[in-house]
């Protein structure tokens, strides 16, 4: 019976022993598949800081950055009367196929100097550009709104004639768009065109200028000195014995002297023939030249058009003082430009300006 009983027993003890073992499994299974879940939710195990050799100090990986975000500016969205083939253009000369040349006048407007300026340019059918400064130009805006009736071109020289390569981009921002408003409430037009005072500039300067505000940065290659007064016919000489198809003439509309050489320098220019066009005019001109021959630079004159004056080269020995300081930034039409550098169109360049702190403060008004 023993036997027997024992032999009954053990089928039993088989079938729990596989109820155990099945019962094993699954529960073992079942955590297994916890884990896995647990697994999922779990943040990534965080990077290990990298050992540069020779160094104690671990180097973590670099926090990705979060770029500010800058306000648009909306209130000073110029119009563009003409499509640069690269943004960014720094103008100091033009290339045109004729004898054209701009006349400009910085850090006015004057109560007493710019109508005179003005009745002269009117009685000889000339134009010219205006680089105002937005506080003079607030204090003057019928000046303003008569120049741009007259066919002249009113551009930005800031507000308080900041030099901008010392600011912030926030405080050159300010100026800028103080100045551009003034300018629109005045004359209705937004300006294309503006000149760093000092001549100071940089590549994002002038990338901000046309970027932001649709202005090309206009310099100059001709530099009259005026405002060291160096005599009448001193002023006159340089703008007019200098004068090349594509000059950019500077003068300041503050300085009685230079009103006194203004219309002998209207009357020499148009005695050799040149046409007195505002910045913008002169631009323009040179992008059409530059058009017919695309994508070779320098431009050629078109067919039938007078040949192109060859632009003066660089004047040698140290440079002058003033904003003339930039004078040699000026890209000669004879130069070679490397392909693909756009502005050598206009006979303008990229590179940087020297900043000349020499130029005096603007004069107060009288
Ligand atoms: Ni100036």
């Amino acid at each position: 019976m023993q036997t027997s009983r024992m032999g009954a027993a053990k089928p039993v003890m088989m079938t729990i022993r596989l109820f155990i073992a099945a019962l094993t499994a699954v529960v073992l299974a079942a955590c297994s598949q916890t884990q896995q879940e647990v697994n999922v939710l779990q943040p990534e195990k965080p990077v290990p800081p990298v050992r540069n050799k020779g160094e104690g100090k671990p180097v973590r990986p670099a926090k990705p950055r979060t770029t500010p975000t800058r306000a648009p500016s909306v209130t000073v969205a110029a119009p563009r009367p003409f499509v640069p083939r690269k943004p960014g253009h720094r103008v100091s000369h033009v290339n045109v196929p004729g004898k054209y040349v701009a006349v400009t006048f910085d850090d006015g407007p004057n109560s007493v100097y710019t109508p005179q300026v003005l009745d002269i340019f009117k009685r000889h059918g000339a134009r010219a550009t205006f680089f105002v400064l937005g506080e003079n130009a607030a204090r003057n805006k019928s000046i303003l709104a008569r120049a741009a009736a007259e066919g002249h071109e009113i551009a930005n020289h800031t507000s308080s004639h900041i030099k901008m390569t010392s600011k912030s981009r926030q405080a050159v921002a300010r100026e800028i768009e103080r100045t551009s408003e003034i300018i629109k409430s005045a004359t209705g037009f937004y300006p294309t065109t503006m000149r760093p005072p000092y001549g100071a500039t940089n590549p994002p300067l002038v990338e901000m200028m046309y970027n932001d505000y649709g202005m090309y940065s206009i310099l100059w290659d001709i530099d009259t000195r005026d405002w060291q007064h160096p005599g009448v016919s001193t002023v006159v000489q340089r703008a007019v014995g200098k004068a090349q198809p594509g000059s950019i003439i500077l003068l300041h509309d503050i300085h009685a002297s230079t009103l006194s050489a203004v219309e002998e320098i209207v009357v020499g220019l148009q005695a050799r023939g040149f046409k007195l066009v505002t910045v913008s005019q002169l631009i323009e001109m040179g992008r059409r030249a530059a058009g017919v021959t695309e994508p070779e630079v320098p431009a050629a004159p078109a067919a039938g058009t007078p040949p192109a004056v060859a632009a003066p080269a660089p004047e040698g020995g140290a440079a002058p003082e003033g904003e003339s300081a930039a004078e040699g930034a000026a890209v000669p039409a004879a130069e070679p430009v490397p392909a693909g550098a756009g502005e050598s169109v206009l006979g303008g360049s990229s590179g940087e300006v020297a900043p000349s702190p020499v130029e005096p403060a603007p004069e107060p008004v009288l």
